[in-house]
């Protein structure tokens, strides 16, 4: 569907062009100045040059010509010094454009007229670590992107990529080999058939975080150590039996914790792949990168040069393989493209990772369409986020200083959030945990969502989860009240129709419908720029116009039985659209808070 504005701007291009003007002229935007006008149109002001006349003149001419058009049907206008086109709709055409967004099951988002395949990469965890704070922005704004492009019609994939190959693995396998001797993994006859081994692993996720921390502090005390454990990675990457079998019990024990966690976020995956999938891809895409004379050696290492003349810093070569034959983060990369394009052949790549991996993004990028490893028309985009700070400016801790884990802060965040709800005494005994888990992921995905993902942010546990201010809790609150509102409506018998919709007759309750009309254009800008932010400050707008309309107006003490009825539409359709916002944005309202 045509949004408000494109509307305006057709009409008024329109006249420009029927009064002897140029039609791109006729373009309308939002007012500057909400005081005076709802839209306006600057291009009499452009005109004047071109044409040699008074700018004032011509806005004058255009407004004329709209009148003659389409009398007072659509807009009220007002040609201003210097040569403003100032615009108000009409209450009726912006009711009946609302009549068409309530009875589009899409609520007036159009699907792309080019419809593409996009591969998300996103999540990124490491296996055999727990989730940190530092996993939580990659899956949020993951996820986000994902549930806003599928809006828009596009065929989205996402894939979380694991960690789950390198020496963090050899890490793992050779403290265990030191701990527990006698498992059947690390004898020399071991099975070969993977079935052969006992069912459970040998070890507890529990056992296993310990672990593999343990070991990483040692490897960097103890050179015998981590000789040891460079050992153990290399042998499972040869594929030593005893050691793939340990690595795919480590691998489903973890897999299954971080499918809790994320599930625990709303959060999901397509595609459950990691590094380890693209070890076969790795051999054959450096011998052709060595045949193409597209990598080189450079004092032993393979490398791919992708500096190129405009650039403003220095872009290393892209290293393949290092000086003793041994694959990297890159490597791994580069193999992934060669499998995504064989396997999926999709036409972008988006990832979401942290954006001091902007540079080596940049070579990797570089690397891939230098070598002909992804296609020529598949777009591959980083979308670099920032940094997730406490309070104090510095990367989140816990309040002991170290690293705080994904569902310490979510239990953290909940507890208080059951007391808050307790306090409210709005919500049934047996319902607040599941509600105090509702409204905590809404602070901690709107805190996080509502920044430009490429800026640092604190994250204000206080700030985030109050239930006012610009926060998601907030938006919830709105949510709730209006859903209170339409259950009392039905209790007393209150009919009406959610595609009827009556024309404003106050202003609070048309700026409500002015915002409500901007959805479908803030949802398809929210895709073109992959921008979740711009969802959430429309929420917060949204849910302060439904505030302020619900201060001024008697709904349910309306006694015009066809004005309740057009209250509690406009009602159900700010609720349609707030719970469709939020639903793209990764989180969803209870019935009571
Ligand atoms: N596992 C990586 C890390 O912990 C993030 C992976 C991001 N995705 C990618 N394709 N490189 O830093």
């Amino acid at each position: 569907m045509k949004t408000l504005q494109e509307l305006l701007t057709e009409y008024v291009s329109k006249a420009f062009e029927e009064a002897g003007y140029d039609a791109s002229l006729g373009l309308t935007r939002l007012s500057d100045r909400p005081d005076l006008c709802e839209f306006q149109c600057n291009g009499a002001m452009m005109a004047a040059k071109k044409y040699h006349k008074a700018p004032l003149a011509i806005a004058e001419e255009v407004v004329t010509k709209i009148r003659e058009l389409w009398g007072e049907e659509i807009m009220t206008l007002e040609a201003l010094r210097p040569g403003f086109i100032n615009i108000r709709v009409v209450p009726e055409y912006l009711s009946s454009l609302l009549e068409k967004i309530a009875s589009d099951p899409g609520l007036g988002v159009r699907k792309t007229d080019q419809p593409e395949k996009i591969l998300i990469d996103y999540g990124g965890p490491n296996v055999a670590k727990p989730l940190h704070v530092g996993h939580l922005r990659s899956a949020v704004i993951g996820e986000s992107i994902k549930r806003i492009l599928k809006e828009v019609g596009h065929e989205v994939l996402g894939d979380v990529h694991l960690g789950d190959w390198g020496l963090q693995m050899g890490l793992i396998i050779y403290e265990l080999s030191l701990r527990k001797p006698e498992l059947i993994y690390f004898s020399a006859d071991a099975p070969e058939d993977e079935d052969a081994y006992p069912e459970d692993a040998p070890f507890t996720m529990a056992e296993l975080e310990e672990i593999y921390p343990f070991a990483s502090g040692r490897s960097k005390a103890d050179e015998a150590y981590k000789a040891g454990a460079m050992e153990a990675t290399h042998e499972l990457q040869m594929g030593r039996p005893g050691y793939r079998a340990l690595w795919k019990k480590i691998m489903e024990l973890s897999i299954a914790d971080l499918k809790r966690n994320y599930e625990r976020l709303q959060v999901s995956f397509d595609l459950w792949k990691g590094e380890s999938d693209v070890q076969p891809y790795i051999a054959p895409m450096v011998e052709q990168l060595k045949a193409d004379g597209c990598a080189h050696y450079d004092q032993g290492a393979l490398v791919i040069d992708v500096a190129e003349p405009g650039d403003k810093i220095e872009v290393p070569p892209c290293m393949v393989l290092k000086s003793d034959g041994a694959s990297l983060y890159n490597t791994t990369d580069l193999a992934t493209i060669v499998e995504r394009m064989k396997l999926f052949d999709p036409d972008e790549i988006i990832y979401v990772v942290d954006k001091r991996q902007s540079l080596y993004f940049t070579q990797v990028f570089r690397a891939a369409r230098k070598a002909g490893l992804a296609h020529e028309g598949t777009k591959l985009v980083h979308v670099g986020f920032g940094t997730m700070n406490g309070r104090d400016g510095k990367p989140f801790k816990t309040r002991s200083g170290g690293v705080m884990r994904l569902e310490t802060l979510l239990d953290e965040i909940c507890e208080g959030m059951r007391q808050k709800i307790r306090e409210n005494r709005n919500v049934r005994m047996e319902d607040v945990d599941a509600t105090a888990e509702t409204v905590s992921l809404s602070a901690i995905k709107y805190g996080d969502l509502s920044n430009q993902a490429s800026k640092d942010y604190v994250f204000d546990t206080e700030k985030f989860t109050a239930f006012e201010g610009n926060t998601g809790p907030y938006i919830l609150y709105t949510i709730v009240r209006i859903k209170s509102i339409l259950e009392k409506a039905s209790e007393s018998g209150f009919s009406f129709k959610n595609e009827k919709l009556t024309a404003p007759s106050t202003p609070e309750e048309k700026a409500l419908m002015l915002e409500l009309s901007r959805f479908p254009a803030v949802i398809e800008e929210a895709a073109r720029e992959l921008a979740p932010h711009r969802i959430c400050a429309y929420v917060y707008e949204t849910a302060n116009d439904f505030n302020r309309f619900y201060h001024e107006t008697r709904i349910l003490s309306e006694e015009d039985a066809a004005k309740r009825a057009g209250y509690l539409s406009l009602c159900s359709l700010t609720r349609r659209i707030l719970e469709k916002s939020i639903d793209i944005l990764g989180f969803s309202a209870p019935d009571h808070m």
